[in-house]
């Protein structure tokens, strides 16, 4: 079978979006609400493998930033599963970011999903995080204990802003990555969170004046309905106010619900769960990463 890659083009809309009609058995698949950014947006590449000028396969990847790829879209149409065309694509992407000079490649794997896991394994990249996905709705009020000050992070506060972020002393994680627009991991560096300071992005809990907590709203591509989050950080006691702030905040801008991707620590996933967030899909999302210019 001669299996060609290359860029997608609008052409190709109606033959992918008809095989991503049944991507998967009991779950729909959420091509056809990306496709138009995804073709548009100049810092993706969308690759189509194509079968006798017929399109079979899409994979794409988004540059995070200059030196960061993220890995996402990948699906082959049923009937041509298991053929190699999954690894044609990886192979491509892979030539392309090395060309391009981009070292770090990510993706995420749900722990359901063998057939990813393997192919990952086999190719020696590593997993760094695990993800779960929470949500819940916002409150009309909200009541913090006197003390606390639920406040936007501005210029002013970068300094201890930036501490908290670099501090090992919450929640002992290593919680160095932002959930990007679109669900796409990037590591949280200086520039990048000064820049999401000045657009607002960024809103704390300050105790005595002093920033004890913080999170980073982020966006779905997706559902422009909820309030996303994007990273969250903090003490043990200012953790829970700050969800709750957060919830109110997401009722006062209109969201119909707040979530997010929220790392594995015991103590997050525990005040998720008292402050009344649920696990809004089953199972884990490993973040992989790996040197796109080693092995
Ligand atoms: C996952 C998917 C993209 C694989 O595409 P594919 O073209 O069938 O995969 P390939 O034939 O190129 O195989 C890729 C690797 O997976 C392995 N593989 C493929 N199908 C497999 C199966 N059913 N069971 C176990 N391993 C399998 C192959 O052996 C190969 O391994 P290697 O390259 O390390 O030697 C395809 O099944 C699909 O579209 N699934 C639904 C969407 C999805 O799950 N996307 C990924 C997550 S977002």
């Amino acid at each position: 079978m001669d299996v060609q890659v290359r860029l997608a083009c609008a052409e190709d809309r109606e033959a992918v979006l008809n095989f991503c009609q049944h991507t998967w058995e009991n779950e729909s698949d959420h091509i056809h609400l990306v496709w138009d950014e995804w073709l548009a947006e100049p810092q993706g590449r969308l690759f189509v493998a194509v079968v006798n000028d017929v399109p079979v396969g899409i994979a794409r990847v988004f540059m995070v930033s200059d030196s960061e790829g993220w890995w996402e879209g990948l699906r082959v149409a049923r009937a041509y599963r298991g053929q190699g065309i999954a690894r044609i694509l990886d192979s491509q992407i892979e030539q392309f970011l090395r060309e391009s000079n981009i070292r770090i490649s990510r993706c995420q794997v749900n722990s359901r999903d063998k057939v990813m896991l393997g192919m990952m394994t086999r190719r020696n990249r590593k997993i760094v995080a695990h993800y779960i996905p929470h949500k819940t709705t916002p409150i009309s009020t909200v009541k913090s204990p006197s003390g606390s000050t639920f406040t936007q992070v501005n210029d002013r506060d970068f300094t201890c802003a930036w501490e908290l972020v670099k501090s090992p002393d919450f929640y002992g994680e290593n919680n160095c990555f932002y959930v990007s627009p679109g669900a796409k991991w990037q590591e949280l560096k200086i520039e990048l969170f000064k820049n999401l300071i000045e657009r607002g992005l960024v809103w704390g809990i300050k105790q005595s004046d002093r920033l004890v907590a913080l999170a980073i709203q982020s966006s779905l591509e997706t559902d422009k309905e909820v309030f996303c989050l994007g990273y969250i950080r903090g003490t043990k006691e200012s953790l829970p106010i700050l969800l709750l702030e957060l919830r109110h905040l997401a009722f006062q801008k209109k969201y119909s619900s707040i979530g997010g991707f929220f790392p594995t620590c015991e103590l997050l996933l525990n005040y998720l769960e008292k402050g009344e967030f649920w696990k809004s899909y089953t199972g884990v999302f490993s973040l992989f990463q790996w040197d796109n210019f080693s092995g």
